[in-house]
């Protein structure tokens, strides 16, 4: 497995495009197989695309990908309904396709995604809702098979805002002659992007307030669509210049999806200009306290932040703090960010930083997506060399991380995996 070589300790300065949104992809794909002919413009080239590109060819749907443009065509029925164990688990988030394959197949098997290493991650919400939908589910050991006849009118409220759950729910009730109501729904930027991609096909979906009323329809016909950015892939760059002081660019962002941790990165220092599609970030050479940061569903912090904010953190002047909310085992990026000299104590979901003006660099190991985007950005604010290993999580969710930094000036490169072993052996 390749790793990443970091010369940090750097400040940053530079500009970058960023890429299409890795959590609006996935739905909009699954979505893609009750459609006919689409074409999806701004996909991020990552390993968890591509995956759900074989997924589509597994049920018989025909994909391409080329320049970040996704064409798919499916021929009316899908050729199959079940996804493949292997698809399931190199992607949990495989579990999306259970919406559209059900409303497609009238049945549909999958094996249950389990967790990953943020979180147990159940399914709960979901099979609970497509049971008030009409769906009759059997669970045979990790195999869940679910079928239905008709779908079902329903109100559905959910115990927690999932976004997996809301998009499922909006995947089986698309092209059905029910009309559903969502309570509590979900209401993350990625959300409204499935909605305006369905009613892209012909669909009739709106939402507002935490809820989403789906009337389905007949058909779904034809699309070409474009995908939002990526709030959280420019959350990290801006991470990054924080926690190295510098000044950057970033294109292609939409600030109204990421209004409170623009306004926490001010807290900490940093001078922030927005427009229509891009941001202009000044940072101090070190950001001061961000005070409390608390994970909430959106429009609070968003979970995917927190360790990168963390990283940023770790390098500022005074303290600051996280609470995380939405998942129980996602402080995994604190042991190896204590490598660098961070002072981090941690009790529960809570963690208290102290940060420091001087990190050294050192070999760390990736554990989880945003986990090892923090060990990025924490490596290129220590001073000397970090080598990151098991960087294959981190290219699920970025197209290309070292291009990106390296945009900003950052001393990044993708190396061997044998790189290192002689010197920090
Ligand atoms: C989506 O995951 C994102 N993934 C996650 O991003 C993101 O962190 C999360 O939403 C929250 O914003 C994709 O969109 C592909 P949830 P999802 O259902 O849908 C519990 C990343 O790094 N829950 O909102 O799985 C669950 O255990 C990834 O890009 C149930 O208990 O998130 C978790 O604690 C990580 N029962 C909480 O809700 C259920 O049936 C939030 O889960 C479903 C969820």
């Amino acid at each position: 497995m390749e790793k990443l070589k970091i010369n940090g300790g750097r400040k940053l300065r530079g500009e970058t495009r960023v890429q299409g949104a890795k959590n609006a992809c996935l739905p909009i794909l699954a979505a893609a197989a009750l459609g006919e002919s689409c074409i999806i413009h701004n996909c991020p080239d990552l390993t968890d695309t591509h995956a759900a590109l074989k997924i589509l060819e597994s049920l018989g749907v025909c994909t391409e990908f080329e320049n970040n443009t996704v064409r798919t065509h499916s021929c009316g029925s899908l050729s199959s309904c079940r996804i493949p164990d292997g698809l399931m688990k190199e992607m949990r988030s495989s579990v999306m396709f259970l919406g559209a394959i059900l409303s497609k197949c009238k049945r549909a098997e999958i094996t249950y995604p389990g967790g990953c290493s943020i979180g147990a991650r159940p399914i709960d919400l979901h099979l609970e809702a497509f049971r008030k939908m009409g769906a009759e589910i059997e669970e045979e050991g990790d195999k869940i098979i679910c079928t239905i006849d008709e779908i079902k009118s329903a109100k559905i409220n959910l115990g927690f805002p999932s976004v997996g759950a809301t998009e499922n729910i909006m995947l089986l009730s698309a092209v059905s002659n029910a009309e559903i109501e969502i309570d509590n729904a979900a209401a993350e930027p990625e959300i409204l992007d499935l909605q305006n991609f369905i009613n892209s096909m012909g669909g009739n979906i709106c939402s507002g307030g935490r809820k989403v009323f789906i009337k389905g329809v007949k058909e779904l016909g034809n699309t070409e669509y474009k995908i939002m950015p990526d709030r959280i892939a420019a959350l990290t760059y801006l991470s990054g210049i924080a926690a190295c002081g510098g000044m950057g660019k970033l294109n292609s962002v939409r600030p109204e999806h990421m209004v409170l941790p623009l306004k926490i990165l001010e807290r900490g220092g940093s001078e922030i200009e927005c427009g229509d599609d891009f941001i202009i970030m000044k940072a101090p050479s070190r950001p001061k306290s961000y005070g409390k940061i608390i994970t909430l569903p959106y429009p609070g912090f968003p979970t995917d932040a927190q360790a990168i904010f963390m990283a940023a953190a770790s390098r500022g002047r005074g303290k600051s703090s996280f609470k995380e909310n939405i998942f129980e085992n996602r402080f995994r990026h604190v042991s190896e960010i204590r490598k660098l000299g961070g002072r981090i104590e941690t009790e529960g979901n809570e963690a208290e930083i102290c940060g420091r003006r001087r990190l050294h660099g050192e070999v760390l190991t990736a554990k989880d997506l945003r986990g090892g985007a923090a060990l990025v950005v924490a490596g290129l604010a220590a001073k000397g060399e970090t080598i990151i290993e098991n960087i294959g999580y981190i290219d699920r969710g970025y197209e290309n991380i070292e291009r990106s930094f390296g945009d900003f000036g950052a001393e990044i490169a993708r190396v061997d995996e044998s790189y290192g072993r002689e010197i920090h052996s």
